[in-house]
């Protein structure tokens, strides 16, 4: 299974990834995470997108395609993958697609639906695991222990851009620079829409039925 999981900042990307993963028995990697490792090893990749991450903006193509397309060829993810946030651009979903023409194309893009209001309220209460990224909210999907992840007891934190105003342009270049991406799975046919307003088990569910 080859799954691509689209959708605006805080429509439950992450959140549903390694559930996605667990029952497709494949690897998930969503890009953002790629960049915030790499800022928490201080390479010079994760300096550099600091630099656009911090504004809301996209890093650049020929960057965000060449560590994603090293995350896909690793030997462990052959079999399949869960791409969270991954491809974002026209650019990005064509050299997908080249990279994957001899291994076959994606099975599935699944694109969450959530009205704005409501992803401005997620991003304000997220919380996620320093460690291990895991996503928490304060109030829809908080952690059994107050400030440490379930998973990995790593510590929780808020994330820079999830600032009012870094969210308002994350939403803004999404709505720019996806929606062209969007648009072009539609008419290849494998989009698949999800109302990602539901709860997270709701969402779950709708999932389990898209793969069937
Ligand atoms: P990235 O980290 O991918 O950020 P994003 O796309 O803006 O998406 P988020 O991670 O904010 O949201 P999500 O959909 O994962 O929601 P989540 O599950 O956490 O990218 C960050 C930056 O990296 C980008 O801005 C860009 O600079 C760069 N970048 C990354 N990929 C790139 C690319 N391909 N090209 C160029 N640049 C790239 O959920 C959010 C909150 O809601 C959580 O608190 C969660 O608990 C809660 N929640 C989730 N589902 C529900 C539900 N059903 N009901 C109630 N609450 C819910
Ligand atoms: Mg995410």
């Amino acid at each position: 299974m080859k799954i691509i999981l689209m959708g605006p900042p805080g429509s439950g990307k992450g959140t549903q990834a390694s559930f996605m993963a667990s029952i497709t028995e494949v690897n998930s990697v969503s890009s953002g995470d790629l960049f915030r490792d790499n800022l928490s090893r201080d390479t010079e990749l994760g300096r550099m997108a600091k630099t656009y991450m911090d504004r809301g903006k996209y890093v650049p193509d020929d960057v965000t395609i060449g560590m994603v397309m090293s995350w896909i060829e690793a030997p462990e993810n052959k079999k399949g993958f869960v791409l969270d946030g991954f491809p974002r651009t026209l650019l990005q979903a064509e050299s997908l697609d080249d990279r994957l023409g001899a291994i076959g194309g994606i099975d599935k893009v699944i694109l969450f639906n959530v009205p704005e209001p409501e992803l401005i309220k997620r991003l304000a209460g997220r919380i996620l695991c320093r460690k291990c990224q895991t996503p928490y909210h304060k109030v829809f999907s908080p952690p059994i222990k107050q400030g440490f992840c379930d998973m990995c007891d790593g510590e929780l934190f808020q994330r820079q851009d999830d600032s009012e105003a870094v969210v308002r342009e994350r939403l803004s270049v999404y709505t720019e620079e996806t929606s062209p991406v969007i648009q072009r799975y539609k008419e290849l046919g494998n989009l698949i829409e999800i109302d990602g307003s539901l709860s997270i088990e709701e969402v779950e569910q709708s999932l389990r039925e898209a793969l069937e």
